[in-house]
């Protein structure tokens, strides 16, 4: 049987691969009231750093009706305390009005949610389903929170500590003070009216 022979001279190598399109790394935001930020806050930014280069922690807010413990200023404040060694991979910022909008605003295209147990689900569910009718560009990245912060949540964390409850290893400590100086103030207050 006649074999076919390879042509003699320079072997031709094979086309080269199309390059994957250039693009920059998505801008992600992990948004939430942070009225204080927990332990389980931090430990899914963390997460979300092993997955994005940077992220924006921002902080909801709004101005008519805001029953937050903490100022927006003091919650992006606290956020950057607790996440001092990250350095520049984190930027804590607030906002007012739509997050999708905010998003635009930054040139973010991917939001952080985190996820603790099921009961998260429906709320979440709802939120993302609202924000891709809105902008169905930006997309919602879930993280499920390590299983010791599945029952850490501000509003829990605020009670407990508002009634003397130890709250220790589900906040940074710098938190605990400054739950103690706001009640110590509001202690004050009350006792001046
Ligand atoms: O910490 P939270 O309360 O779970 O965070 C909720 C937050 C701040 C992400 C959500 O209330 C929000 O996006 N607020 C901004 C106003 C907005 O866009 N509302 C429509 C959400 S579908």
């Amino acid at each position: 049987m006649p074999t076919t022979k390879r042509p003699k001279g320079p072997t031709r190598s094979a086309p080269a691969k199309a390059k994957p399109e250039q693009s920059d790394p998505p801008v992600a935001i992990y948004p939430g009231s942070f009225d204080p930020i927990t332990n389980g806050h931090i430990d899914i930014i963390r997460r979300a750093l092993r997955v994005f280069p940077r992220v924006t922690v921002a902080v909801a807010y709004n101005p008519n009706k805001d029953a937050a413990m903490f100022t927006p200023a003091e919650r992006v404040d606290m956020i950057r305390q607790a996440l001092a060694d990250v350095g520049d991979r984190i930027v804590a910022d607030s906002f007012t009005g739509l997050l999708v909008d905010y998003a635009e605003r930054i040139g973010a295209q991917v939001l952080i949610r985190g996820l603790r147990a099921v009961s998260d689900f429906e709320y979440e569910f709802q939120m993302t389903m609202m924000n891709r009718h809105l902008k169905p560009k930006i997309e919602t990245v879930f993280m499920m929170a390590g299983e010791q912060y599945f029952y850490t949540s501000s509003r829990l964390v605020k009670e407990v500590a508002t009634f003397g409850g130890d709250v220790r290893n589900l906040v940074p400590e710098f938190v605990m003070d400054r739950f103690a100086e706001r009640i110590a103030r509001k202690a004050r207050e009350k006792k001046k009216a």
